[in-house]
């Protein structure tokens, strides 16, 4: 483990290198414990530098074993080597120059997997963000570009495959029962996109002809056996390979493309240059062992790496800071892709649910920052929901405010202009302003003021004059760093509803910019005034969610309800019932903090049961609906005092007051919306296992509720299905035999499945209430739980901190005291995980003063540690400010 040096980077100092990387040729010998790398590098120096400069190459946990400069020995007189860095001096003033670097590594050993590793037997490298100066000394930084040639020679037969960038050049037999592969890639790029895989896999195999007529081969690397659990993969690779010739005019540049699933991973996946790394959790399903959630994220995930190889490869990041460039653009294409192939609008609600979900904490607490950072203390720690999602939404309004063709333009231009480059977010940026002629300077603070922007809301209509008016404001809040803020860009897509369900359109405005459907605040308080307005209309605002904000309107239930009835836009619709329910979820948790008995909530339930038994409307955004804000939702909504005890009860008070209510509906959602014939994944079939399922949770709380979920567990025949009873079963009757019983039957159907027993960890470790720490610790010791591998603990651990509310934050601070010696137990084996599971005390500060006093204290457990790795330095520093 490398081990905090303080040391922080700024994007003000910024500079180019002082030598120019022309190819890079690298040899890998691989061995479990002792791989040899051979790097040769050919650089120059580049014109108008300091003729003098030294070359200075990176490294972690490195020990040089040769370094020849144009093939001689170089006196040691002539650099400096240490485990982080190997400086050379004297190098030639305008000539070419080789650079050969050899090093010894152990990928047994490596724990923290980046860099050289190894999983499963199979030899794998992650080498994003600064992974590739674990394997040799390098220039290990995105704005060095150069095509690399690879040689992989290893023991055949444990090592049939050898696999790296680019297109296969060739390969043969070696000496001692090794082979060898030679790899080119001829595509310039950084040292993070560089990729080595090699082992023993079975394959998948496909072919897809681009749009101007190449053949590329399609492979999809799982293990022996898996392999018919990679064709949904395979089909949605096809898919997006497809749909960004069609959307974005992209066509894929070799004449392979590869994607290895491996059991041990860091993250979801990797865009390495025509070969994929990815978790297996996101390449393999099946129906009897993954559920519509899996099959949705495997569709996008693929997606995403794919589109890629054009936003992040073919054009890349010039420094980290610019992360959001490929990640949060990347994003918003993997978006519209899911939105073209599934349901836009339930598409958009998951979305918009998970941006609020873990973006907007992550805006409101210790650990805001902009979608365009200017100072990190380690990279690792910005691969985060705001530089992703909200980096996607801030995407996403380009194209709102700019309009789909212009911005379709825009996109041209950035890929016209920048293939091949290693480019800033100002150059994106500048693309849009050139394709539009519009100046978006303002709108460019998007990218760098951090905090979820809070608009307050109020509206009049004048009957005399048929004026209606709509006053906002917008205020930010300080963020670490931030104090204070500038007014925003904030497109504001809107409606004005009449009462007979139709849309009002208005003969004037004054006051501001209204361009078609949408408003765009630019001041800090602005009247847009609507003439020629017969009645008075209803305001439906931030439609589509076209800007990610908190809205502070207090509109009438009647005016939400007029919304959930006739919004043309079903997300709108959804919003607005969100707006009803959220305040009486606040009332009842207020009311039982207060020992006082909630009230019955017959106007909220009526119109939640009311759209439930709508057949016109799609069974998916039913089920959405039903899906009640969640307990998290109700805790940002407070915002501070949080007891997640009151919150539980209270929600859980008002599922049962709906189950009451809904009985008829719900048992006749659960037994006509079963689906006939085979499994499909399909998102309308999918759409009816959740309302199903939906209709299920919901009579678990009337009379029979265990036994008529345990006969529902005993009858599925999917994944979606199994694991949805499993889960009412769990948290619902945790202690009962039928609790026992269907878990006990599901582990032993599952217990060679890695991916689904991460499911049987994960609903336990959410069962609600303070006894689950008990169980989570039981189930460290579980013969199954395997602590090296980062699937099972996110899935115990992570599911246990992130998810469980009641859980983690009982009231003694037991949970959080676990938490952090957890983290001082996993941090010298892997920091990144460590670090990750660490942020779900982001918003400790929220909680009512006795636990955020135990939190507190937990933090500082962690913060006292003698030695910690920079990632878990660099959290709790930030966490306890
Ligand atoms: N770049 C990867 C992705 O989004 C994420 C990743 C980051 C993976 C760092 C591994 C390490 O798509
Ligand atoms: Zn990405």
């Amino acid at each position: 483990m490398r081990t905090d040096t303080g040391q922080i980077i700024h994007l003000a100092d910024y500079r180019p290198t002082d030598f120019v990387l022309e190819r890079v040729d690298l040899t890998f010998e691989l061995d479990p414990t002792a791989t040899k790398i051979e790097a040769r590098l050919i650089f120059h120096r580049r014109e108008g530098t300091d003729p003098t400069a030294p070359l200075i190459l990176d490294g972690d946990e490195l020990s040089l074993s040769g370094l020849l400069i144009d093939q001689n020995e170089i006196p040691a007189e002539r650099y400096d080597v240490t485990a982080e860095k190997l400086v050379i001096r004297d190098l030639p003033e305008s000539t070419p120059f080789e650079v050969t670097v050899i090093t010894i590594i152990n990928p047994e050993a490596n724990t923290q997997l980046m860099g050289l590793y190894r999983t499963n037997g199979v030899y794998c490298t992650q080498c994003e963000a600064e992974g590739f100066r674990r394997i040799t000394y390098f220039p290990d930084r995105p704005d060095v570009l150069a095509p690399y040639t690879i040689t992989i020679i290893a023991d055949k037969a444990a090592n049939p495959l050898l696999l790296s960038n680019g297109n296969f050049l060739g390969g043969g037999n070696y000496d001692e029962g090794r082979h060898f592969a030679a790899w080119f890639d001829p595509h310039p790029k950084p040292s993070y996109l560089f990729a080595l895989v090699a082992g023993d896999l079975g394959v998948v195999e496909d072919t897809f002809e681009t749009m101007s007529g190449n053949e590329v081969a399609l492979k999809i690397y799982v293990e022996h056996g898996k392999e018919p659990r990679a064709a949904y993969a395979m089909d949605a690779l096809k898919r997006s390979m497809k749909w960004d010739e069609e959307r974005f005019g992209r066509e894929y540049d070799l004449n392979i493309f590869q994607i290895v699933a491996v059991s041990d991973f860091n993250m979801g996946a990797m865009e390495n240059k025509g070969l994929n790394v990815f978790n297996d959790k996101y390449v393999l399903a099946d129906p009897e062992t993954a559920t519509d959630q899996d099959y949705a994220n495997i569709e996008a995930i693929i997606a995403h790496e794919y589109f890629h190889n054009w936003t992040g490869n073919r054009i890349t990041c010039r420094d980290w800071f610019q992360l959001c460039l490929k990640e949060g653009l990347t994003v918003f294409r993997d978006h519209e892709f899911s939105a073209d192939q599934r349901s836009r609008a339930v598409k958009r609600i998951a979305e918009v649910r998970h941006l609020k979900a873990e973006q907007f904490p992550e805006d409101a607490g210790p650990l805001a920052h902009p979608v365009r950072p200017t100072a990190y203390r380690e990279i690792n720690n910005f691969y985060t929901t705001t530089v992703y999602e909200k980096g996607s939404e801030v995407t996403r309004m380009i194209q709102t405010v700019l309009g789909r063709d212009t911005f379709k333009k825009g996109m041209d231009v950035y890929f016209e202009r920048h293939d091949g480059d290693a480019a800033t977010v100002e150059d994106f940026v500048k693309c849009f302003e050139d394709a539009s002629g519009k100046d978006l300077k303002q709108f460019s603070l998007w990218y760098h003021q951090a905090g979820t922007p809070l608009v307050s809301v109020s509206t009049a209509y004048d009957s005399a004059s048929q004026t209606f008016s709509v006053s906002l404001e917008q205020t930010v809040q300080a963020t670490p760093g931030q104090p204070n803020k500038e007014p925003m860009h904030i497109p504001l897509g809107f409606a004005l509803l009449l009462d007979n369900g139709s849309l009002a359109s208005a003969s004037s405005v004054k006051g501001g910019d209204v361009t078609g459907e949408v408003l765009h605040l630019t001041e800090r308080a602005q009247t847009f005034t609507f003439g020629g307005i017969g009645s008075r209309p209803v305001l439906s605002l931030n439609r589509g969610f076209s800007a990610p904000i908190n809205l502070h309107f207090e509109q009438s239930s009647t005016d939400l309800l007029h919304i959930v009835r006739h919004e043309p836009d079903l997300f709108a619709r959804w919003q607005a019932l969100t707006d009803l329910a959220l305040p009486v979820l606040m009332k009842a948790t207020r009311d039982v903090r207060d020992g006082r008995q909630p009230e019955p909530q017959a106007e909220l339930i009526a119109t939640l049961l009311e759209v439930a038994a709508d057949d016109t409307l799609e069974p998916a955004f039913r089920a959405q609906v039903l899906a009640l804000p969640s307990e998290a939702d109700i805790a940002r909504e407070f915002g501070s005092n949080n007891d997640p005890d009151a919150i539980h009860a209270a929600r859980q008070g008002i599922l049962a007051d709906i189950a009451k209510a809904g009985q008829a509906t719900f048992e006749t959602l659960f037994t006509s919306l079963v689906n006939e014939g085979d499994f499909t994944p399909d998102a309308a079939s999918a759409g009816r296992r959740a309302l199903r399922n939906a209709a299920l949770s919901y009579l678990s709380y009337l009379d029979g509720g265990a036994t008529r979920a345990a006969e529902a567990f005993a009858s599925t025949n999917n994944m979606t299905d199994t694991i949805q009873a499993l889960t009412v079963l769990a948290h619902r009757f945790p202690g009962q035999s039928e609790t026992a019983n269907a878990l006990g039957a599901f582990l032993k159907r599952f217990q060679d499945n890695a991916l689904v027993l991460d499911k049987w960890f994960a609903i336990q470790a959410t069962i609600p209430g303070a006894s689950t720490l008990a169980r989570v610790k039981a189930l460290m010791e579980d013969p199954h739980f395997v602590a090296s591998n980062p699937n099972r603990v996110r899935s115990l651990i992570g599911s246990f901190t992130f998810s469980n509310p009641t859980g983690f934050s009982r009231a003694d601070g037991e949970g959080y005291r676990f938490l952090a010696q957890q983290i001082l137990a996993i941090d010298p084996k892997n920091p990144q995980l460590a670090a990750r599971l660490l942020t779900s005390m982001r918003s400790w500060r929220s909680l009512e003063p006795s636990r955020a006093a135990h939190a507190e204290a937990a933090l500082s457990e962690i913060d006292k540690a003698l030695s910690l790795s920079t990632d878990v330095r660099d959290i709790v520093e930030r966490i306890l400010k």
